[in-house]
């Protein structure tokens, strides 16, 4: 469908409120059309630099929440989940959310889907983790979710007790970085990305149970590629020298 019920931008590729159009729904939305570092974006032509450091990351046991916010799934920690520490600033842990397919690209390649882990500073700025997931073994996070995310259709919060934020493995240390925006009205700029470089796995049935729960039956949520416009994109690995 191209008009969905009730929300305010939706996916569909050249409806009213579809992504190209989201920069002139609403003033506040103007980054998403006239943004110079809009994510996300296609990763190619990668600068290798050892000396971005390696990700610390540092989570721990907090109550969540599953909400379903109609284009997405989110998971919100409510209590303190622990924090990312990024060239020596820390970043808490705030809320996962899943994006099917993919919304970066590698060498124009989309995968099966795509988690975003975002974290906030103590100034309000965001660093955003991304990781791609293609179809295999079940993911152990969505394992322990799923039941819950079949009952999230129904539009109320799930509250889903303690929950351990350490299901979330990177699976590598090799990351891509860069510096980009929301990919979600309102495309607010200056967001660290980091993309794990590992392709993760998820079962076939978590990924129709993802697809299935989203309240306005997108065929898709992922926002298309924007331009890099001179953006340089950059490699870790850790035992360059
Ligand atoms: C993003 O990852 O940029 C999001 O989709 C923004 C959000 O959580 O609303
Ligand atoms: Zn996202």
């Amino acid at each position: 469908a191209s008009e969905s019920k009730g929300e305010e931008y939706i996916y569909t590729k050249g409806a009213r409120n579809g992504p190209e159009n989201w920069g002139s729904l609403k003033p506040e939305w103007e980054v998403c059309r006239n943004g110079k570092s809009q994510s996300p974006i296609d990763i190619k032509n990668v600068e290798g630099f050892s000396q971005l450091g390696k990700l610390k990351k540092d989570y721990k046991v907090a109550p969540a929440t599953l909400k379903n916010r109609g284009h997405d799934i989110m998971l919100q920690w409510d209590g303190d989940a622990g924090k990312l520490n990024i060239n020596g600033t820390y970043y808490k842990f705030v809320q996962s959310h899943w994006h099917t397919p993919s919304e970066h690209t590698l060498n124009g390649s989309k995968f099966d889907m795509e988690m975003h882990a975002v974290h906030e500073n103590s100034k309000g700025e965001r660093a955003v983790i991304g990781i791609w997931y293609t179809i295999g073994q079940p993911d152990p996070l969505l394992s322990k979710l799923l039941d819950n995310i079949k009952l999230s259709g129904d539009n109320k919060d799930i509250d889903l007790g303690i929950l351990n934020p350490g299901l979330i493995k990177f699976g590598s240390r090799k990351y891509y970085r860069y510096v980009g925006s929301l990919t979600t009205p309102p495309c607010s700029e200056g967001v660290i990305w980091t993309i794990v470089k590992k392709v993760r796995t998820v079962s076939r049935e978590q990924l129709k149970a993802l697809k299935e729960a989203v309240h306005d039956g997108f065929e898709i949520n992922a926002r298309p590629t924007q331009e890099l416009n001179g953006r340089k994109v950059w490699l870790y690995t850790p035992n360059v020298v």
